[in-house]
């Protein structure tokens, strides 16, 4: 059984935790290939509930090797404290495999991304301030620091003294804000080396031969499609691949060896930080979408914006990451609504537009274009099978895969593990 892959298919907060690790048991690693703890994984084991933002969501099923992909950006002192907070509460975390190659979130990562974000002002991408953009630009530029810069003081000092060169002087200069020591970075991070040496490994040939013999991998992506650097809506996007193609790139593993795709869809839309939301509800629907689905951010505390279901975007996560599969979660938050507008496609300066359009002007110009379904009102929360649900649940769940154009195989009616209806198995 070849790999699979578990993404955001809207603007993050899907439900990947819940999805990821409801999978978590049957398969052998579960990886994170992008982001940082910039993600809030929430997932919910009987009546214990855990908030992941570095850590994959297989952490929490004991058979199962979680892995820091390349990909990932980290920082030490987050990950340590949601390893020994999970220790805390009897979670072993001794089998977490962490990529060598994967980017430092450095102190100074984190205080250029506040620090831009306050001279944006109006304009802020609204970010979650945990230094993901800076240290993926760090990358980029060839300035960044990697976990196993960790393990050479020479090279880290050498690294860390070029990169503070630059940022210290547009911090002094234009920020207005006070230098940062070369030395007290270099000694928090060397801190933190012999505390993450026993994880790192070379994660790119322990996934590839998990690969060789016939063991399962799931990639966990964080945030969701329409933050992806490159397909998502930018500017006001993450600073990585969140897409299917980042899964290779962030771990190391080629796209031969994927076999299903799944992308995570929310029954309604969400969205946290600036940027264009066409379907974005600001009357007592959207208030009530927040309440009930309990729309408040798991990372920064921030309330969600909250939308009807867009079924052009959804269209779109389908063809840019070539899903196979969706996981339709949050489906009992619409339950009680009389009729659940879903957008079928937009209308921009007076034409109907049935496709994402390319271009940022358009997008900002996108009015929902919406259809009536009927709703339902009894309790679906203990619905098993996709029969137990009423026959306007069920006729909307079949309109929403009629236009996304692939199957729900999974639905979710609840937070726990148990909360969900399996239609087709992912394994
Ligand atoms: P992620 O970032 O994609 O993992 O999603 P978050 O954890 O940020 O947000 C999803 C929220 O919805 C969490 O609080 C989950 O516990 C919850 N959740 C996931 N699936 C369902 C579902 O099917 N129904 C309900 N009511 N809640 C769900
Ligand atoms: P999960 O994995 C929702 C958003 C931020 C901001 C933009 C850029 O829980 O779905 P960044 O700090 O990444 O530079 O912020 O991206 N964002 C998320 N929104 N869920 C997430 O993660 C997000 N991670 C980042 O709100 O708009
Ligand atoms: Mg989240």
């Amino acid at each position: 059984m070849p790999a699979l892959v578990l993404l955001g298919a809207q603007w993050g907060d899907e439900g990947k935790g819940k999805a990821t690790d409801l999978l978590g048991g049957s398969v052998d690693y579960v990886v994170r290939y992008q982001g940082g703890n910039n993600a809030g994984h929430t997932v919910v084991v009987g009546d214990q509930k855990y908030a992941l933002h570095l850590l994959p969501s297989g952490i929490l099923s004991p058979g199962c090797t979680p892995v820091i992909g390349n990909g990932v950006v980290v920082d030490p002192s987050v990950l340590l404290s949601e390893l020994s907070g999970l220790n805390e509460r009897g979670v072993d975390t001794s089998k977490l495999l962490i990529s060598g190659n994967a980017h430092i979130i450095t102190p100074y990562n984190v205080t250029v991304d506040k620090v831009t974000e306050r001279f944006l002002g109006k304009r802020k991408i609204g970010t979650t301030g945990r230094g993901i953009g800076p240290t993926y630009a760090d990358k980029i530029n060839r300035v960044g620091i990697r976990v196993q810069d960790l393990y050479d003081e020479s090279i880290l000092t050498q690294k860390v003294e070029a990169a503070l060169d630059v940022k210290n002087q547009i911090l002094t200069k234009l920020y207005n804000r006070r230098a940062i020591a070369a030395d007290q970075v270099i000694e928090e991070l060397l801190g933190y080396a012999e505390k993450l040496r026993p994880y790192v490994a070379d994660t790119v040939l322990i996934l590839n031969q998990a690969l060789e013999q016939d063991k399962v991998v799931l990639f966990e992506g964080g945030q969701g499609t329409l933050l992806d650097i490159d397909h998502g809506t930018y500017p006001f996007v993450t600073s990585s691949n969140p897409t299917a193609g980042g899964a290779c790139t962030g771990t190391g593993v080629g796209p031969t060896k994927i076999s299903r795709v799944i992308g995570i869809l929310k029954a309604y839309t969400t969205r946290v930080g600036a940027g264009p939301f066409p379907t974005e509800l600001f009357d007592e629907d959207g208030e009530a979408l927040r309440r009930i689905g309990g729309e408040r951010g798991v990372t920064t505390g921030r309330d969600r914006r909250c939308g009807w279901f867009d079924a052009v975007i959804a269209r779109y996560a389908t063809r840019v990451n070539g899903l196979t599969d969706f996981f339709l979660t949050k489906l009992d938050v619409l339950t009680g609504w009389e009729q659940i507008p879903v957008c079928v496609a937009y209308e921009i300066d007076g034409k109907r537009v049935e496709e994402l359009p390319y271009s940022q002007t358009d997008f900002h110009h996108a009015k929902p274009v919406y259809e009536m379904l009927p709703g339902w009102s009894e309790d679906i929360s203990k619905a098993k099978s996709f029969s137990d649900l009423p026959k306007n649940a069920q006729n909307y769940v079949k309109a929403l895969e009629e236009m996304s154009g692939a199957p729900i195989s999974a639905i979710g009616v609840g937070p726990g593990r148990d909360e969900t209806i399996e239609i087709n198995s992912f394994l």
